[in-house]
């Protein structure tokens, strides 16, 4: 018989039953119990607990209905096969741990030394796609064509005509791109995307070619452009996202030299949500080309919108076609696992040239059979609907997390960035408020990301713009049970 450990606080607003409830779920989604083991009778814990046998029951009763717990007449109650998530892989974007910041919140067990081990309930890592409903057929038949296909010589430099004629098709049809497949180059996600970007940048700008990036923003994205010789330049963002009037004082400074690019998240700010209406894109596009800026549209996740109606790209409303280069990625509509994006090149003759030297020295980072067996699964419409089922799911998801942390009081923590993608952000007051939050939830066995990981300025340099502090939840890649879960210890932890 497995004995609970279940602390009931009796001054709490909470009624037993919630308590009950909150406390036999968590036991069983941590492993204390484990699938298989007779919790103890209604009456045997409602006298140990002293509370009403009701209540048990009534606990009981919903932890069954919620498939954690299965009631047989005239047999003991049994935990059923619920297995609580124990390893966590690092996210593609989880923000790396500078200074003296934790090591991302990994709470992972076992740990060395007298360390408490700490296992992992549920890991809100944002990046993290599910594949959950992936159409299996469509996936093994895609791979099995590409198999087959006999082996040639290397594959292009830009990509093999297959996949680039899907991805334009794609972009067509998705996001009202349109693009022919001689503009796409196929790269191993938006990390490798923007190492080409940045070296085709420094062969036309000079060394140290300077790129505006959203502070905060995707610090993967600054590294990779930093690592190939272009200097990221931070600017603050406001609700609806990059701060134009910051953004035009840096392309054309009073004094000193202005941006040769700029990259941004138009369609979802990563990570606070920002969405940058119309007005906002060609007042971009315009301050970009009076200081003859390349725009670097990094449009991660557009495809998963909860409200409103999508925006144009920041590509379809370029005029001349001669500016604007698309970044994109199946590491959210499929996998990260995968390491397959793409660049969607303007019109401009210099820039093309300058990519696609940069692609023969870089080398063609994608094998033949992946790039293959990709075009066929778009060909067969399998990422359409697999997109229309996974947008279904974060939508229900994210009902999920606004149903927990949407009424909050918001003088401790304010729910944002929840209208598209992958991942809400639930802000608090400050970085100290930020670092007790996240330490607690690792300590409860809840990994996410704290947003003082994806400020662009160092503390301090950006003068009296310390920048919001918070945490940032992936709420895709998880299962329901371990969401709830999750989101329970947050809101605990939050009002605590
Ligand atoms: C802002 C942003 N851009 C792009 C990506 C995709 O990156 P990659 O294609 O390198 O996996 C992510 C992924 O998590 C992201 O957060």
């Amino acid at each position: 018989m497995a004995e609970p450990v279940i602390l009931l606080d009796r001054d709490a607003t909470e009624g037993v039953v919630r308590q009950l409830v909150a406390a036999l779920r968590l036991g069983i989604l941590d492993g204390r119990l484990r699938a298989g083991d007779a919790v103890p009778s209604t009456r045997a814990l409602a006298a140990e607990l002293d509370v009403s046998r009701s209540s048990v029951v009534a606990a009981y009763e919903q932890l069954a209905g919620e498939g954690y717990l299965e009631l047989r007449q005239g047999a003991a109650t049994r935990v059923t096969a619920v297995q609580p998530r124990s390893t966590a892989e690092p996210a593609a974007d989880a923000p790396t741990t500078t200074g003296a910041a934790p090591d991302r919140a990994r709470p992972a067990g076992p740990r060395t030394g007298h360390e408490r081990t700490v296992p992992i309930v549920a890991d809100l890592s944002p990046g993290v796609p599910s594949t959950a409903r992936l159409d299996e057929r469509a996936w093994r038949a895609a791979w099995r064509a590409a198999a087959v296909r006999p082996p040639t010589t290397s594959p292009p430099p830009l990509g093999v005509p297959e996949l680039r004629r899907a991805i334009a098709e794609h972009l067509r049809s998705a996001r009202g791109v349109a693009c022919a497949p001689d503009d796409v180059v196929v790269t191993a996600g938006t990390g490798e995307a923007l190492a080409l970007v940045a070296s085709a940048l420094v062969s036309l700008r000079g060394d140290d070619a300077r790129v505006g990036v959203e502070d905060p923003g995707y610090p993967a994205g600054r590294r990779a452009l930093a690592r190939h010789g272009a200097l990221p330049v931070p600017i603050p963002l406001d609700a609806d996202g990059l701060d134009l009037g910051a953004l035009g004082r840096a392309l054309r400074p009073r004094r000193g030299r202005g941006l040769d690019a700029v990259m941004v998240t138009p369609s979802h700010q990563y990570p606070l949500g920002g969405r940058l209406p119309v007005a906002g894109r060609l007042a971009l596009l315009a301050a970009a080309a009076r200081a003859d800026a390349v725009v670097i549209e990094d449009d991660y996740d557009s495809e998963f919108r909860h409200t409103g109606a999508p925006l144009p790209a920041l590509a379809s409303l370029d005029g001349g076609g001669e500016r604007v280069v698309l970044v994109g990625s199946f590491s959210k509509v499929l996998t990260p696992w995968l390491r397959l994006g793409y660049i969607v090149l303007p019109g401009h003759e210099g820039l093309r040239t300058a990519v696609a030297t940069a692609r023969a020295e870089l080398d063609t980072p994608v094998a033949g059979p992946v790039q293959l067996a990709i075009a066929d699964y778009l060909d067969r419409g399998a990422l359409r609907r697999h997109i229309a089922a996974t947008r279904r799911e974060y939508a229900h998801r994210r009902r999920m997390v606004q149903d927990a942390l949407g009424s909050l009081d918001p003088g401790r923590a304010r729910l944002c960035a929840v209208d598209g993608g992958l991942h809400a952000v639930l802000e608090v007051a400050d970085r100290d408020a930020e670092r007790v939050l996240v330490a607690r939830l690792a300590a409860d066995g809840v990994v996410v990301a704290p947003l003082a990981q994806y400020a662009a300025s160092p503390p301090g340099a950006g003068g009296d713009r310390p920048g919001p502090a918070g945490i940032v939840l992936g709420y895709a890649g998880v299962g329901d049970l371990a969401l709830a879960a999750a989101l329970e210890r947050i809101r605990a932890a939050v009002e605590g």
